[in-house]
């Protein structure tokens, strides 16, 4: 993984067809994915459940771009090396997941992997203020974490909060939730660089119709981009 502060669409695979995963990350890579995002839930953090490291596994060999990990777990650190060994390129944790984001952090750069951490929407950006050089990724959630397809909620001044804090430090501010062409140009304008987006780019598409999942693509890295 190369930093840079260009635009990256990250499609999340939790609106994919979930009988078809290889080929759902095959047709949007071909489609101009940049990263693929995959979604982490445990039924405790989050009201839902999603996959584990087997189906993470399972995942990679389909992955040519980057693979980023968002643990919706509670508590994280006992499963930080089963997500590095399935092969994520970055494993993000929350603050909210625990006592100890900072070892978590240390954890997740032991394993050899990027680092990212996130915050809720409740959560301020002060809670990452301290342990920014531990993180390599800032994510911003514009939604509760747990479903796709929620309403964005604008956190675009938080946004603007991280981005100053990091300054030149070479670390990426993602945006997860509610992403689409019409919310894609505030985050982008706020210092966000890697956008999360589940229902806005698998709409309408298929792996028999992957054009579609490029012009969704499209149509949100054309909006941020201004
Ligand atoms: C929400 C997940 C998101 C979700 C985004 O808990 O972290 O990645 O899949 O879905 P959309 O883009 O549909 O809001
Ligand atoms: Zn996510």
């Amino acid at each position: 993984m190369t930093f840079d502060r260009s635009i990256k669409i990250a499609p999340s695979i939790l609106s994919a067809d979930f009988a078809n995963f290889g080929a759902e990350i095959q047709a949007i890579e071909a489609q101009g994915a940049d990263w693929v995002h995959v979604d982490v839930m445990d039924g405790h953090f989050v009201p839902n459940l999603t996959f584990g490291p087997p189906a993470v596994k399972a995942f990679r060999p389909h992955v040519k771009t980057v693979m980023d990990v968002h643990l919706m777990i509670s508590p994280v650190d006992a499963y930080i090396d089963a997500y590095a060994d399935a092969g994520a390129d970055i494993l993000t944790a929350h603050v909210e997941a625990g006592p100890h984001i900072h070892r978590t952090l240390q954890a997740i750069r032991g394993a050899g992997i990027k680092a990212g951490v996130a915050l809720n929407p409740g959560t301020p950006a002060s809670a990452v203020e301290d342990i920014l050089d531990m993180a390599d990724m800032v994510l911003v959630m514009t939604v509760n974490p747990g479903f796709g397809g929620q309403k964005f909620i604008d956190m675009t001044s938080k946004v603007r909060k991280v981005r100053e804090m990091i300054g030149d430090r070479e670390i990426h501010i993602q945006i997860d939730g509610g992403v689409d062409p019409t919310t894609a140009p505030l985050v982008a304008a706020a210092g966000a660089d890697v956008l999360v987006a589940g229902s806005a780019v698998f709409r309408g598409g298929s792996v028999d119709a992957p054009s579609v999942y490029g012009d969704n693509i499209k149509a949100i890295r054309d909006a941020a981009q201004g």
